[in-house]
């Protein structure tokens, strides 16, 4: 199906030897499929290698500047790294990030010429189509989704497929990655009915993640 699977080892592991152990055990899987690894940016220069896709976690929304321990698409892109997560629930709460701020950082990344991919979903009790309406409002219709809803973010609460078949066509032609307690039991269903998956926990997991990138058949 070559379907898109994101690794998004968040801040893990603690070190650059954790890193390359992790990276080592995934990399054959990973070169045979769709993935695209996200560690944290400082690992990344000691990752990459020839044939593997990664990606950052977050980005600036300048060039370049006065802006200190910010780092931009730009600087990002020279690295031969070509995509970004923005907007992930956990920057957006704890880091505070802002609709208008995400949408700047998805502009300077297209400008830089990184693919986003830009998280969305709603906290348990809101109104999910409210939710993401208000955050999907001025997004490029081209631009990336992964639907996280927040409630599903570790905690083993997978969304229910057929609430992610009801955003998925409420997306309508958007691309829909589904992120949220992914692993490799449910990895096929989601698979089956978006354009692919953003793993957290299990993607730190070298077994359950070679599992969940060889189901996609
Ligand atoms: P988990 O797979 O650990 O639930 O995390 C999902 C996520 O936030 C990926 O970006």
């Amino acid at each position: 199906m070559n379907k898109l699977i994101i690794a998004n080892w968040k801040c893990n592991p603690p070190t650059i030897e954790e890193a390359k152990e992790l990276f080592e055990k995934i990399k054959d899987n990973a070169l045979e499929k769709n993935v695209v690894i996200c560690p944290p940016s400082i690992f990344l220069s000691s990752l990459i290698c020839e044939g593997i896709k990664f990606g950052v976690q977050n980005c600036f929304w300048k060039e370049k500047g006065a802006f200190t321990g910010e780092i931009s698409p730009q600087m990002i892109k020279s690295l031969g790294v070509n995509y970004v997560i923005i907007g992930h629930s956990e920057r957006r709460n704890i880091l505070k990030e802002t609709n208008e701020e995400i949408i700047q950082k998805i502009n300077e990344a297209v400008r830089a010429g990184l693919t986003p991919i830009v998280c969305i979903g709603e906290s348990k009790g809101e109104d999910t189509f409210e939710v993401l309406n208000n955050q999907i409002k001025d997004i490029d219709e081209n631009i990336i989704l992964a639907y996280e809803p927040l409630w599903a973010i570790g905690t083993g609460e997978s969304a229910p497929i057929e609430k992610v078949k009801e955003v998925k066509s409420f997306l309508k032609d958007r691309k829909v990655l589904y992120g949220g307690s992914v692993n490799s039991q449910n990895a096929p269903n989601y698979l089956e009915i978006t354009d692919g998956l953003l793993v957290g926990g299990a993607s730190l997991n070298s077994e359950e993640f070679s599992k969940i990138i060889l189901c996609d058949i």
